[in-house]
């Protein structure tokens, strides 16, 4: 017996073929299940015992019909017709029988498409526009269906001539194989325009040095943030650095005086998920410098294992604070004083993993891939303004971002060929003196950010691929 959930149907007279996709829906399993459309060329169908008839009879002449036609080992084939004053569900011969009796006339003869239900809720598109805008009857409350592939694929199941799978499947590859091959043919002058706008934006960036730049670092106190604070400290800026760990700041602090020469060294103590805190920041480098020529957003946490292993859903919200309403909290209450500024920075630490998605981080780079959408926005905003985002986009930098690591039993990252936080600080402090849009580390990272847009699919295959090697092998297999 084929399970049929007991949850209420969904109906709307004269949208069968909705109807139909929402009956499928409520079925456990959906094995031997079939899609039934009936039409013809003439779009003109004869069926009786029709709820919507004004005949004894029940018969209606419908453009097309839908109905389920549900297989059972051991009982008769069933037919489900929302439309019938029949049983609900009927037996198939009795249904053949009462309701597709023939009329003479060719023009009324049937045809039938069957398709596997299973198929049919994957491909499965309308807009309603058969209904031409005058909605005959009033359209189902809920939103129309749609695939990723098509808004409206219905005439297809209703043309009765032709070969479903060729048109649905096989043009919609076609489509994309034709763009893609007139996009290859654009590469080399798209390759070109790029070129000529990234000159631009270095042009308009430059000259810009280091010494004597107000730079305020966030997340200083481990990591790459002091890294990044002895860096600009070694080119000479004045340095505001803030994290929560006013202890290690400090020794971030003397280090950058003593080994590096710097001259003005603050520190500040700063949870970037507080308004408070941020605020008192700004309003402390207001009151010291009354500008920022270079905002380093580099605080982060990151986590180890997927989102079915998480415990509480506490550990993806403070991930986003941290890493996507910190930065960006930051950001909007800088921007006075990176206005002062001359070709002012403003500098994101993303990842690799803010480009190319990640499994057991799904919080991490869902605040990573934020961060792109908001600064990528922010720049098309602030152009006037001679400000200027660099995304950094690093792969594994030994720090001690496995330590800090939320969650009950994070896995760690390996740092086998991980670079060292000094040596990402050089470049991330080398491109944002460049002003460059964006730094890609590794050429693992390179090639996945062009295959980002242009082969999504195989990227997604590939970053699994690559991402079993990095973890525990269980863990992967037990998220899948
Ligand atoms: N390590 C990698 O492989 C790697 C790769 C790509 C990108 N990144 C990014 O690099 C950044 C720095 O990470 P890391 O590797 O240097 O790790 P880390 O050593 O753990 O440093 C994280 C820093 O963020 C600060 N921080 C965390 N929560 C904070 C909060 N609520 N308010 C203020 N500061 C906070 C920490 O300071 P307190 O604890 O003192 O507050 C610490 O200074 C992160 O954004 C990370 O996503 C790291």
């Amino acid at each position: 017996m084929i399970e049929f959930s007991n949850k209420k149907i969904i109906y709307t007279p004269c949208y069968c073929e909705e109807n139909v996709y929402h009956l499928c829906k409520a079925f456990g399993k959906l094995d031997d299940i079939y899609v039934c459309f009936i039409s013809n060329e003439n779009r003109s169908i004869p069926i009786w015992k029709q709820r919507a008839s004004k005949f004894h009879d029940g018969i209606v002449i419908w453009d097309y019909h839908v109905i389920l036609l549900v297989k059972e080992k051991s009982n008769p084939t069933k037919v489900y017709d929302l439309d019938t004053t029949l049983s609900f569900p009927c037996d198939f011969s009795i249904y053949v029988q009462e309701s597709f009796k023939i009329l003479d006339d060719p023009q009324y003869h049937r045809k039938y498409r069957i398709i596997p239900a299973e198929k049919y809720l994957k491909v499965f598109a309308s807009d309603r526009s058969h209904m031409d805008g005058t909605w005959f009857a009033s359209p189902p409350i809920y939103s129309p269906i749609s695939t990723s592939e098509s808004v409206n694929n219905l005439p297809l199941f209703i043309n009765m001539t032709e070969n479903l799978d060729s048109k649905d499947f096989v043009s919609a590859y076609f489509t994309e194989t034709l763009i893609f091959i007139g996009f290859m043919l654009l590469v080399p002058i798209f390759y070109a325009a790029n070129f000529y706008f990234r000159y631009k934006r270095h042009r308009a960036a430059t000259p810009w040095s280091i010494q004597e730049k107000v730079v305020v670092i966030t997340g200083a106190s481990s990591g790459i943030g002091a890294a990044l604070a002895y860096e600009f400290a070694r080119q000479g800026a004045t340095l505001i650095l803030c994290a929560r760990q006013i202890d290690l700041l400090a020794n971030v602090s003397k280090e950058c005086k003593e080994k590096y020469c710097a001259k003005n060294v603050l520190i500040q103590k700063v949870d970037v998920t507080s308004e408070t805190d941020v605020m008192r920041l700004v309003e402390t480098v207001d009151a010291a410098y009354s500008k920022i020529d270079c905002l380093v957003l580099n605080a982060g946490v990151s986590m180890g294992e997927t989102l079915e292993s998480i415990e509480d859903f506490d550990l993806i919200k403070k991930i986003m604070e941290v890493n996507y309403i910190g930065s960006t909290m930051l950001a909007f209450y800088s921007l006075p004083l990176l206005k002062k500024a001359d070709k002012a920075r403003i500098v994101i630490n993303s990842s690799l993993a803010g480009i190319i998605p990640v499994p057991l981080r799904t919080g991490y780079c869902g605040s990573k891939f934020a961060l792109r959408g908001f600064f990528e926005s922010l720049q098309s905003e602030l152009v006037d303004d001679n400000i200027f985002i660099t995304m950094a986009y690093a792969g594994a930098v030994k720090t001690d971002i496995n330590k800090n690591r939320l969650g009950e039993n994070p896995k760690k990252l390996d740092f086998n060929n991980a670079m060292s936080a000094e040596e990402c600080a050089k470049i991330i402090v080398d491109g944002t003196v460049k002003g460059h849009k964006e730094i890609v580390f590794t050429n693992i990272g390179k090639i996945g950010r062009l295959m980002e847009s242009v082969f999504p699919d195989l990227l997604a295959f590939l970053s699994y691929k690559r991402a079993r090697k990095f973890y525990v092998k269980e863990i992967i297999d037990k998220s899948l």
